[in-house]
């Protein structure tokens, strides 16, 4: 399948929000509320990567990745997610293709690490790893899962970007 990992543009907005209410809408453990995440981080000047996977012209997948914050104050942390493909199009690689772009995209900014919440089985083919005794309050400790690429391991907790906490809560 021919498919192109870009930067998102400004056209892309309302295909990766259709994309991403629909590809979590089956999940359980989803909120519900992933596509109005990736608006806000947008319109707050907060997405620090936004990849697209583009097929035939058609935006096809998008990872989201933003700054965290590590308790101890140190720099260039970043969380994943959220990450979505089309429906009719998953488990061909699209997500893996995104998801390696934007860690190739970290490494190249220098990152400490990544942290995200998410399914182990999944994650940890691209080198995350579960650290239950770091994880924020209030986060899963069982998913929360970091990647460590310029520190080999992080000193303290990393803390998701503050606009995770949906306003309406
Ligand atoms: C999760 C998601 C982004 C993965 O994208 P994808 O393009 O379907 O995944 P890939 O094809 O890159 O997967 C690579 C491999 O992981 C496997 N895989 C996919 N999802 C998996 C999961 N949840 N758990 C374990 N393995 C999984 C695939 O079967 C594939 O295996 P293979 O290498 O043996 O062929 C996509 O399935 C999706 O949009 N899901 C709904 C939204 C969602 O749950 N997002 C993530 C929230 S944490």
């Amino acid at each position: 399948m021919n498919v192109i990992i870009r930067p998102e543009r400004p056209e892309d907005a309302a295909a990766i929000h259709d994309i991403t209410r629909r590809a979590f809408a089956p999940m359980a453990y989803a909120d519900g509320n992933e596509q109005d995440l990736i608006d806000r981080f947008r319109d707050a000047g907060a997405l620090a990567i936004s990849l697209v996977a583009e097929r035939d012209g058609a935006v096809v997948g998008q990872a989201s990745f933003t700054e965290a914050f590590a308790a101890d104050g140190s720099p260039g942390w970043y969380a994943l997610g959220p990450v979505a493909v089309e429906p009719g199009l998953q488990k061909q690689h699209i997500g893996s293709k995104l998801i390696e772009a934007g860690i190739a995209e970290l490494r190249a900014r220098d990152a400490a690490g990544c942290v995200l919440t998410g399914d182990p089985a999944y994650y940890r083919r691209f080198g995350f790893r579960p650290y239950p005794d770091l994880c924020p309050e209030g986060q899963p400790a069982a998913y929360y899962q970091i990647l460590p690429l310029r520190v080999s391991a992080p000193d303290s907790v990393v803390c998701f970007h503050p606009l995770f906490q949906d306003p309406a809560e």
